[in-house]
């Protein structure tokens, strides 16, 4: 059996995270599930037998506290995947800056924060995993998703640096960039765009959200979680500062 490592997920308590924690729970590995929200990470830890933090990661010091109890208690946090994230949608002139800044520590600073925190450990028993849940819009653009936008593209600049960083210390660092996943967040979108645009909710997802699709359908997010898992294993040992396309063929085009 491979090696059990301890596993850290943001944003573990509903979609895309759930399925990652579920997936490197199934490949054998200790799960620690992050969220703001407590619900969803209390019955998922209880049910893979991880642990469940309830953390804000807007919040920095409680990004540092939350590495520092692992460290302090000899076990250490062997795969980080940075997956916490959230949509606002606004014009650039109407812009909310409060939303801006939120986007913004949640989705770049927090991974910036908690990997610096990883790092010490992973590098002293040369071998670590940190994995970035970016988004095909962290490679390309759509109108009125700023925020989103430049936190997805800054956090595979984040992504490339720290792989430079860590090709020394065995530690691979990459990013997953999934065009649109049937989770909550891509939901609510197809509601809003649906009120917004007076269509039906399957006519946005046709329409809009699979237009510059090759394959015509939303991703379910256990492919994401595979995708994790084999990120995690030592047969990816050679992979890192990639930015690893799920997006149905979008940026083909
Ligand atoms: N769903 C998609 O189509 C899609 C596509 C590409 C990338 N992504 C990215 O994947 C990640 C997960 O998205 P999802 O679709 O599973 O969303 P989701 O809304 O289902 O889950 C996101 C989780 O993050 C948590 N979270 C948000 N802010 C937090 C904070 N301040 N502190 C702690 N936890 C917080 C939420 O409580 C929630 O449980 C995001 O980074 C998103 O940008 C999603």
């Amino acid at each position: 059996m491979a090696t059990q490592r301890t596993a850290l997920i943001t944003g573990a308590g509903s979609g895309i995270g759930a399925a990652v924690a579920q997936a490197l729970a199934e490949a054998g590995h200790k799960v620690v599930l992050v969220d703001r929200d407590p619900d969803g990470i209390t019955a998922l830890a209880a049910q893979l037998g991880g642990v469940a933090r309830q953390v804000d990661l807007a919040d920095g010091e409680a990004c540092r506290a939350l590495i520092a109890e692992f460290t302090a208690s000899g076990q250490g946090i062997d795969i980080l995947v940075n997956n916490a994230g959230f949509q606002h949608v606004s014009p650039i002139e109407t812009f909310d800056e409060s939303a801006w800044n939120g986007i913004l520590s949640v989705m770049l600073t927090a991974p910036f924060l908690l990997t610096k925190h990883c790092w010490p450990h992973m590098k002293a028993q040369q071998w670590g995993r940190v994995i970035n849940l970016a988004s095909v819009h962290g490679l390309v653009a759509s109108p009125f998703k700023s925020a989103y936008i430049a936190a997805k593209h800054g956090l595979i600049g984040l992504t490339k640096t720290t792989a430079l960083e860590g090709g020394e210390c065995g530690i691979t660092v990459n990013a997953v960039c999934p065009a649109y996943v049937r989770t909550p967040l891509v939901d609510k979108q197809i509601q809003d765009q649906a009120a917004h645009n007076n269509l039906e909710p399957e006519q946005v997802v046709a329409e809009i959200m699979l237009a510059p699709a090759a394959i015509k359908r939303l991703i379910e997010p256990e492919e994401i979680g595979q995708m994790v898992a084999y990120l995690a294993t030592d047969n990816a040992r050679s992979i890192t500062g990639a930015s690893l396309t799920m997006d149905l063929g979008w940026t083909a085009r």
